[in-house]
Parts: structure tokens; C-alpha cells; sequence
């Protein structure tokens, strides 16, 4: 039998109604559509909103589609694996309420935690579950409720989050698709600039913790921004010299999206056009674990197989990295 190779079979995703836009949030903070769209390029956001409503339940409706639109029942899953920042609860893990919420009974599961490069360090995961022989059918969801840590008083966190969640099937294939190579980094000295303070074991939760607003998203901008520029630009363009790639022959950039400016600096170093570039930031804002499911199921229909696509991510952590896959199907 050939080389087994780990192939993305299927993508879904789902974004929730209610959509947040610049001018609403302008009436909210000292901020504007002109501020946000030129400094971040975000229009608007989806929010997850209603009592009870938590990461799960976007996750699980993510899934459902995956599976529905695959022809795959929820006995074949073997494994489901949750990259998430925003898990429903502490304990147990996200992936476990998703798995119980679709029916997926045979499969063990687990939740990632790499910040913003979660989903990617999580297809490197999946991926060496379905190289190792025994597992078949790994789904991987990305999902995120940043509404839930974003405060909504600071002009500087509040235009930049937003919520949802997309979900993929890894399966093995002895064909030359799938995920070809990966370069993934972490610098846990970045973690000053972007983490939030308080609500782990270092500083549980206390009436104290939450008048000084410490359940939220803590980021220092200029440093992450200066970081994310440089670690994303660099692990890309070494992907693409290692394996000749070049602005003609790469196919997409699919590049987490956290700020329209990082995504462009990285497409110039790669000097790529913006043809070859997903983003969709003006539409959902940063989702965190969901920017790259979310751009696949966008751009599926515009994908062929055999095409070449560069995943490049940075996050909390910091973590960064590439993965460079060759995709599977034609829808
Ligand atoms: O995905 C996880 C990794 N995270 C990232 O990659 C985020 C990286 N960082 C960034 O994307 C950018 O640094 C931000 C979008 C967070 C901020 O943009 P910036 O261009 O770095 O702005 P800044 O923080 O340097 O602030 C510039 C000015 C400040 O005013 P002064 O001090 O110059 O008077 C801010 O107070 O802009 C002000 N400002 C705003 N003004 C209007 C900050 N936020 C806003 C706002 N509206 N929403």
C-alpha cells in the first residue's frame, strides 16, 4: 500500500444572526467605521447571543452540517477535536458537549488550546491520528464565543472579536493530497502582551477580579501586531522556499485573520497577488479558532484538487506557524 496522507474531505461552518456592525459599536465606544476599517479592515461581526447559548452549540451546528453535507452518520467519527479559547465551561471539554449535542458515540475527544493559531496546531494533530493507521474519519472544529471575554467598554478590544465556528473531516488517502508539511512555533514570553488575567488557577475568579474587569481579553496592540507581522510573514515565505513554491504555483493563502494590514504585509512578503489571498475579515471579524474553517467554507466551491494552499496563523502564546496541504476534492 502507497504513503497514507491526511486529506480534509469536508468542510461547514456557521456564523450566529446577530451581526454587530461599526456603527452600532461607535454608539457603544469612542470609535468609528473609518477608525476600525482603516486600522483593522472589519465591518462587521457575528455575536452569539441568547441565555444558555456557548461555543457548543455553534461548534455542534458546524458539525451537523459537516456530517450532513459529507453522507457521514455520527457512528463513523473516531475522534472530534475542539481548538478553542472560549470553552463552555472549564471542565469538561468543549469537544466532549459537542460530540454528545451531534450524537457522535464511538469517537474519544478533546479541546486545544493555541490561541489563534489553535485550528492550525489542531490539523497537525488530526493529522497524525489519521497517519498512524487506526483512526479513519478525525473531525476538527474551530470555535470561539469571543463575545464572551471581549469588554465591550474598551474601544481598543471590542471592534476587533467576533463569534463562530467551522468544523472539518480529516481521512487517510494514498493519493499525493492532504497535508504535506507543517512548520509551527512557540514563544511562551509573548504571553505578557495577550492573555487574559484572571479565572485560571493563578488568580481564580473573586469579586475583586471582576471589578477590575480581568475576565477579559488583555492585549498590549503594537507588540502582538509587530509580532504577528513578522512570525506569519517568515514561517510563510519558508514554507513556500522549501518547497519551490512560488507566487505562481502557490494556489491560496489562507492566513488567520486578525487584522486586514498583517494579512496583507504577509501576502506581500510572500509576494503574492490579492487574487490568491482569502480573507474575509470585513464580514465575521477575528473568531479566533474559526478564521480558517470559516474561509474554507467560503472558498470551497472556488477550490480544485491538487491545488496548493498555505494555512499561516499567529496567536496568544505566542504561537505561529504554516501547513501546507494539497486539496483533496472538487465540489
Ligand atoms: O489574533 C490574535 C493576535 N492579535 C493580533 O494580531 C492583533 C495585533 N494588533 C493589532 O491588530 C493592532 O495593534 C490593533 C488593531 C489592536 C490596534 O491598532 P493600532 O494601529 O496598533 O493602534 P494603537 O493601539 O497603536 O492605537 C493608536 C491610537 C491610540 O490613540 P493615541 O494614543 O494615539 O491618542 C488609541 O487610543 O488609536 C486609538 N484607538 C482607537 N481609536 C478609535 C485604539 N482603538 C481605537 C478605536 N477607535 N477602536
Amino acid at each position: 500500500m502507497g504513503k497514507i496522507n491526511a486529506a480534509i474531505t469536508g468542510i461547514a461552518g456557521y456564523v450566529p444572526d446577530y451581526i454587530l456592525t461599526n456603527d452600532e459599536l461607535s454608539r457603544m465606544v469612542d470609535t468609528s467605521d473609518e477608525w476600525i476599517m482603516s486600522r483593522i479592515g472589519i465591518k462587521e461581526r457575528h455575536l452569539l447571543k441568547g441565555e444558555g447559548k456557548g461555543t457548543s452549540d455553534m461548534g455542534a451546528e458546524a458539525v451537523k452540517s459537516l456530517l450532513e453535507k459529507t453522507g457521514t452518520s455520527p457512528d463513523e467519527i473516531d475522534l472530534l477535536i475542539c481548538t478553542t479559547v472560549t470553552p463552555d465551561m472549564q471542565f469538561p471539554a468543549t469537544a466532549n458537549i459537542i460530540s454528545d449535542k451531534v450524537g457522535i458515540k464511538n469517537a474519544f475527544s478533546f479541546d486545544i488550546n493555541a490561541g489563534c493559531s489553535g485550528f492550525l496546531f489542531g490539523m497537525s494533530t488530526a493529522s497524525k491520528f489519521i497517519l498512524s493507521g487506526k483512526y479513519k474519519k478525525v473531525v476538527l472544529v474551530g470555535a470561539d464565543k469571543m463575545s464572551s471575554i471581549v469588554d465591550y467598554e474598551d474601544r481598543s478590544i471590542s471592534p476587533i472579536f467576533g463569534d463562530g465556528a467551522g468544523a472539518v473531516l480529516f481521512e487517510p488517502t494514498t493519493e499525493d493530497v492532504g497535508i504535506i508539511d507543517e512548520i509551527l512555533h512557540v514563544d511562551g514570553a509573548g504571553r505578557k502582551h495577550l492573555h487574559q488575567k484572571a479565572g485560571g488557577s493563578l488568580k481564580p475568579p473573586t469579586h475583586e477580579t471582576i471589578d477590575a474587569r480581568e475576565h477579559y481579553i488583555y492585549q498590549e496592540g503594537q507588540p502582538v501586531f509587530k509580532a504577528a507581522v513578522k512570525g506569519m510573514a517568515d514561517v510563510s515565505v519558508e514554507m513556500m522556499e522549501k518547497h519551490n513554491l512560488t507566487s505562481d504555483t502557490l494556489t491560496w493563502l489562507v492566513p488567520h485573520q486578525a487584522n486586514l494590514r498583517i494579512i496583507t504585509a504577509t501576502a506581500h512578503r510572500m509576494n503574492l497577488p490579492p487574487e490568491k489571498v482569502m480573507i474575509n475579515i470585513e464580514k465575521y471579524g477575528n473568531t479566533t479558532d474559526g478564521t480558517l474553517p470559516l474561509l474554507l467554507w467560503e472558498w470551497e466551491k472556488k477550490l480544485k484538487k491538487g491545488d496548493h494552499l498555505i494555512f499561516s496563523t499567529f496567536g496568544a502564546g505566542f504561537t505561529w506557524g504554516a501547513i501546507y496541504l494539497k486539496w483533496a476534492y472538487n465540489s
